[in-house]
Parts: C-alpha cells; structure tokens; sequence
C-alpha cells in the first residue's frame, strides 16, 4: 500500500505532482538541492491551492491539511522509507542517471521508482538502478493539478505488481490512466512535439507571425492554448530536448529540431520561466516577440 510519496524537483512538474498528491491526502516529501526551489515549490503550491479553494474544488480545511502533509529536504537520504519515489527533475538523461545513483543506496529494496521523463526511454533508465522490475514511467501533464492523464510506461522489466499499484495510484490522485509501450516519447509528445515544432517552422517561414499562428490554433482547432503559447507554457529547453530525443531515437529526419527553436534556447530565451520566448512576460499581459 502506497502512502508517503517522495518527490524529486521542486520545478513546475514537482511542485504539481507534490500538490496532487498531498491534496489526495498522501504523505509527501519534495526534495531538491535548492532550498530556494523548495521554498518556490511550496509557495506555487500554496497560491494554486488557494485558487482551487477560491473556485469551490477544495475547503480551506483541504488546503491546511494538503499543506502539512507536505515535507520539504534537501538530503535525499530523507526519502528513505517513501513507499515510492516520483523523479521529475529535468528532461536530461545524465542528470536523471546521477540522481538514480545517488537514491538508489538510500531506499529499502520495496520502495518503487517512477520516472516523470516525457521522452527518454524507461527500459535505459530503469538499468541504471538496482531495480528494474519496480522501475517505470509515470508521465503526469502540465499543469498537473487540472490535466486528467497520466501515461504510464512499462520498461522491458517493469514487473506486473508495480504496474498494479503505479496505476492505482494514479486513479487514487484523480487522474486517468493511458498505458504507452516504451518508444521515444511515448503518446501524447509523439503527436504533441512536432506539432509544436511544426509551429515553430510556420514563424521560422514567415507563414505567420506569433499572434496568428496561436489565433489560428486556438480557433480554428480549438486548441486552449495556442502552439507557442504552449510551448513557451512547457519550456523551449524541454521541447527541444523531447524533439532531440525523438529525432536521435528514431532515426527520422521529420523529427528536426526547428533551427528557431535551438535558437531560443541557446539565446536563454526558455519561455515563461525565464520571462522570454515567443512571447515577453515581463509586462501584466505576454506580448509576442514577432
Ligand atoms: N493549479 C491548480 N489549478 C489550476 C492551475 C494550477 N497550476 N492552472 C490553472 N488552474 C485551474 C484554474 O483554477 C481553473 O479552474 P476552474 O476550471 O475550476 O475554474 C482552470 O484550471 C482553468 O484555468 P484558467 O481559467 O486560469 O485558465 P484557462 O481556462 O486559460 O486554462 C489551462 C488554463 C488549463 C492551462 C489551459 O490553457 C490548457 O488546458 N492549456 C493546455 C495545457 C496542455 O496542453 N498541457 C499539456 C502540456 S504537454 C505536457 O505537459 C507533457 C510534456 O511532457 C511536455
């Protein structure tokens, strides 16, 4: 039975799954080597519950408790004991691999690791841990407290059991189960990221500028949020990382990265967390930069 869960990174996908979590009353331990990241995290976690208690999806009472269930560390000897622990931390291979090595000492040989990566291949990660059989993809979406999927992916050793209790999990936190075989970038970034890149080349062409590439999305396929406001919403850096990971793990040239897009990362212009990318954040509303 799962019932602390340990998370790893306090960024935007952390924070949500540590909010998700605490709000479907689990014990939660957010960990992260920045104490200033943890303090964000908590505050984010803080205002958007407050937005869900303004709006009538949580009382105050919810809130209170969401927010004592959660325990912050820097250490992650401190996730000792978590019956499972959710890795979110950035969309880089050799950083995941470095967190693995050092948790993997930490925990008892029950404890399940579950990988938030969007991309990167399950069946890799999973035997660069001690574990593989209680190793697997738990791919929550942004922002995680309103979007209803999680994908679930099975490495090649994942075992039965884990995927039982990893799926009933997610049904426990409110969200929809989709089960992805483990090929680069499972489902939702396999259609999702060339779409978004495809945008990318529409502005790098000419064919339209930011506002109407995002009015024409948003309207004409009804799309919520526009294909760069959505990017910039993910993080340039994190898209460009899925497209690298889809154009290397499938050998397609379809899948380039968009010269723009590399662009915009190498210039830090990484979207709304860094205040710049299609559009300029540093003002009340976003302005399209062309
Ligand atoms: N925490 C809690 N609640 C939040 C929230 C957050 N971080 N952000 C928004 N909300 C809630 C609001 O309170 C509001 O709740 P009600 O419906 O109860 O009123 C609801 O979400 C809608 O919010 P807003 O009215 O403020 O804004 P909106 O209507 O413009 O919707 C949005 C915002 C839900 C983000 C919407 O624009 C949307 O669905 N965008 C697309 C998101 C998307 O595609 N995500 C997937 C990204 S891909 C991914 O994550 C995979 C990957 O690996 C890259």
């Amino acid at each position: 039975m799962i019932k602390t869960i340990g998370v790893i990174g306090a960024g935007q996908m952390g924070s949500g799954i540590a909010h998700v979590a605490a709000l479907s009353g689990y014990d939660v331990r957010l960990s992260d080597i920045s104490e200033d990241a943890l303090k964000r995290a908590v505050d984010s976690i803080g205002k958007n519950l407050d937005r869900q208690v303004t709006r009538g999806k949580a009382t105050q009472a919810d809130k209170d408790a969401a927010m004592k269930r959660i325990a912050t560390v820097t250490d992650m000897s401190k996730l000792r004991g978590c019956d499972i622990v959710v890795e979110a931390a950035t969309e880089n291979e050799d950083v995941k691999r470095g967190i693995f090595k050092k948790l993997v000492p930490e925990l008892g040989p029950e404890t399940i690791i579950a990988t938030n990566t969007s991309s990167i291949s399950i069946t890799r990660l999973a035997a660069s841990t001690d574990r593989p059989g209680k190793f697997i993809g738990m791919h929550f979406m942004n922002p995680v407290p309103v979007m209803q999927l999680v994908e679930l992916i099975r490495g090649i050793a994942t075992d039965e059991e884990t995927f039982k209790s990893v799926k009933d999990l997610a049904i426990k936190l409110g969200k929809t189960p989709a089960t992805a075989e483990d090929f680069p970038a499972f489902i939702v970034n396999r259609v999702l990221l060339p779409m978004i890149n495809e945008a990318v080349y529409t502005l790098y062409e000419g064919v339209g500028s930011v506002e109407a590439i995002d009015t024409a999305m948003r309207l004409g396929a009804n799309h919520p949020m526009g294909p760069l406001e959505l990017a910039d919403f993910i993080g340039l850096d994190t898209c460009l990382a899925i497209m690298q990971v889809l154009h290397e793990g499938l050998s397609d040239s379809k899948y380039r990265p968009c010269p723009l897009l590399v662009k915009y990362v190498e210039a830090g212009w990484l979207g709304r967390k860094t205040k710049r990318g299609f559009y300029d954040y540093s003002g009340e509303k976003p302005v399209p930069t062309r």
